[in-house]
């Protein structure tokens, strides 16, 4: 048996290896998204007001209590981001600290403690640069990284818990969508409300979506396209990616109101678009409300000429088909918009094309 190495490195986390690596039985042609997990977790606890010791341990089960409040009160937040592999097997993150501020924003939502950047950021590296054997080679995927947060107070009572645990594991993936998505768009279920979480990556906003997504499942679809919760009529995101539309010669994507998640991918492609509409033949992008009404109009008129969603996960998703009030529009299969938007994010997600807004970073 193998005995694990304890080192004590310079950003003073706490490192156990694992003593021998999982990576070789690991097909990576065939890891699909989210089964496969890396030979290590980074994981801090919080007690009596203070962050303690970081330590980085072989992947594995974590000690749960039955009354950890998380499990009761849901006080359970995450972020999804990705290491990607450049063409000289140099590792790269995009926007890192876009997610930290999200992680803390979420935090501060749910009333748990904020992560300190070094704690965050220096806690990804090291995971990431022990772990880097597991980001997939020659295109054919990239390493997801998870950082959760849950509140781990042995309480029953309805209050903010005063200890939490802050992981982060990896996993390499490939895509998360194989095919174009097909969406409903339903007024019986909403996501969020304005007042609520819904701009949070609170695990609750996920845990609301199964049932109303399992009953657009059912019927044919990937996923509930969510509308607004007061009007049902204002399209706000998907729950798994932000969406955009390209109505005649314009871009158009809902106006965050709260309680929709301000996407990096979303914020990204809204940057590249602004910067290079012209070049697509557009006439610009609109951040606006934008009713399901309007895009039902547009498709009768001819003028729907795509639709896609935009996630770490999803990455540049193309919309194949939405379904609302019993109908489906069906859209076109030429999608200039959103190829030309995929090339150039992955491009420079994995430095091929040049990052003239500095979004990525070497480890
Ligand atoms: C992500 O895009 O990273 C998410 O967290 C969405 C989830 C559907 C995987």
């Amino acid at each position: 048996m193998s005995i694990p190495i304890i080192q004590q490195n310079k950003s003073d986390i706490k490192i156990t290896r694992i003593g021998h690596s999982r990576l070789n039985n690991i097909d990576m042609e065939n890891v699909g998204f989210g089964k496969v997990f890396s030979d290590h977790m980074f994981i801090c606890h919080y007690e009596n007001g203070e962050w303690q010791t970081p330590e980085i341990v072989p992947y594995g089960k974590i000690p749960l209590s039955p009354s950890f409040s998380a499990i009761h009160y849901g006080q359970a937040i995450f972020e999804g981001m990705k290491a990607y592999r450049g063409d000289n097997d140099e590792v790269l993150l995009f926007r890192p600290e876009e997610n930290w501020k999200r992680m803390n924003h979420s935090a501060s939502r749910l009333s748990m403690p904020e992560i300190p950047k070094s704690l965050f950021i220096d806690g990804l590296k090291a995971l990431i640069d022990l772990d880097k054997a597991w980001i997939p080679q020659n295109d054919k995927g990239q390493l997801y990284i998870r950082p959760h947060m849950f509140a781990t107070d042995e309480f029953i009572g309805v209050k903010a818990s005063e200890s939490y645990t802050f992981v982060i594991f990896t996993c390499p993936v490939s895509f998360y969508y194989k095919n174009p998505v097909k969406l409903l768009a339903t007024k019986e279920y909403t996501r969020a409300a304005i007042g609520g979480m819904g701009n949070a990556k609170a695990a609750g906003n996920y845990a609301a979506s199964l049932f109303p997504d399992k009953l657009a499942k059912n019927q044919g679809y990937d996923n509930v396209l969510w509308l607004d919760a007061r009007l049902h009529q204002y399209i706000e995101e998907c729950g798994t990616m932000n969406v955009f539309f390209v109505i005649d010669d314009v871009v158009v994507t809902p106006l965050p109101t709260g309680t929709i998640l301000g996407g990096v991918t979303r914020d990204s492609v809204i940057k590249l678009l602004k910067d290079s509409y012209n070049t697509l033949g557009l006439n610009g992008i609109e951040i606006r409300r934008v009713s399901i009404y309007e895009i039902q109009d547009a498709y009768m008129q001819g003028t729907l000429r795509e639709a896609f969603g935009t996630g770490t996960a999803a990455t540049i998703a193309p919309i194949a088909k939405i379904g609302f009030g019993g109908k489906d529009m069906n859209l076109p299969e030429e999608r200039p918009v959103s190829s030309w938007l995929y090339k150039q994010l992955y491009g420079i997600q994995t430095g091929k094309i040049y990052d003239p807004y500095e979004w990525v970073i070497m480890l």
